[in-house]
């Protein structure tokens, strides 16, 4: 069931204050020029240890959690950490990477993880495509990409996530057999992604979950925008990705 509903974040992307690297500035406690009411950002400053910036997570990655022997899946565009909190919780075998390039999601999802005292998960707050390269190659088991765009006329085609580029990238930083998971509400969509994967050698599999002897996700658990598509009565498409190489 969806909880809750702060779909609204006024002034508090990632792109807008990144050139200045607000977040990094203000761990480093020096006086900068931005609104002081974005409580998030604010909120996002004291999350030491749980959220990643870009150079911390270059510089500590896989060491930010407390195995970092353990795999890694990354969720990309991890919202409020929902799905997060359910992976993590379900596998303590695995460490769980949620990114967002939102302050507020990131927070939110910060918040849930330190709720539930998880240890086998963390975030970084970045442009995926970004954090995803300066990640050492062959560290990622699986990356996630649930309704990834919000982008959905021809026309934002360019903008779209999972190009040429993220498949040369995950091939590199997935280990053999690692696994990419995609969920989208656009058909086309799907048919674009599976091209592409294939043109970088992935292979394409029915199933929908590493056989890790039990299912990532519980059956009941929808993402947040699953459920938004599902009570529009959308029909949700699945992509189990594999790295074969
Ligand atoms: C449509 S929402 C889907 C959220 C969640 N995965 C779900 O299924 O409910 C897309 C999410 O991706 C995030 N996002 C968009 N572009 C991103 C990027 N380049 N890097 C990281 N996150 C991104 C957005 O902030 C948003 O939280």
């Amino acid at each position: 069931m969806v909880q809750e509903n702060e779909n609204i974040d006024q002034g508090t992307s990632y792109e807008q204050y990144a050139p200045g690297n607000y977040l990094i500035r203000l761990r480093n406690n020096e006086t900068i020029d931005f609104n002081p009411f974005n409580q998030y950002l604010m909120l996002a400053k004291q999350l030491t240890g749980l959220l990643y910036t870009r150079p911390e997570l270059q510089a500590s990655f896989p060491n930010i959690f407390q195995d970092p022997t353990l795999p890694v899946v990354m969720e990309i565009g991890c919202y409020m950490g929902y799905t997060v909190l359910e992976l993590a919780g379900r596998n303590p075998d695995l460490n769980i990477l949620g990114v967002d390039i939102k302050y507020k999601r990131v927070v939110k999802s910060c918040n849930k993880i330190k709720r539930a005292s998880l240890r086998n998960a963390a975030i970084a707050i970045g442009d995926a495509r970004e954090l995803l390269t300066i990640i050492s190659d062959r560290s990622l088991f699986g990356i996630l990409a649930f309704f990834p765009d919000p982008w959905r006329r021809q026309k934002h085609e360019k903008h779209r996530f999972l190009d040429d580029h993220f498949f040369e990238t995950a091939a590199n930083k997935l280990t053999a057999k690692g696994f990419i998971w995609i969920k989208t509400d656009s058909k086309p969509y799907v048919d674009e992604v599976t091209a592409k994967a294939k043109k970088h050698g992935f292979i394409i599999t029915e199933g929908l979950s590493p056989d890790r002897g039990r299912p990532l996700i519980g059956e009941d658990h929808r993402t947040f925008f699953e459920q938004l598509f599902t009570n529009m009565q959308q029909p949700i498409y699945q992509l189990f990705i594999i790295k074969s190489f």
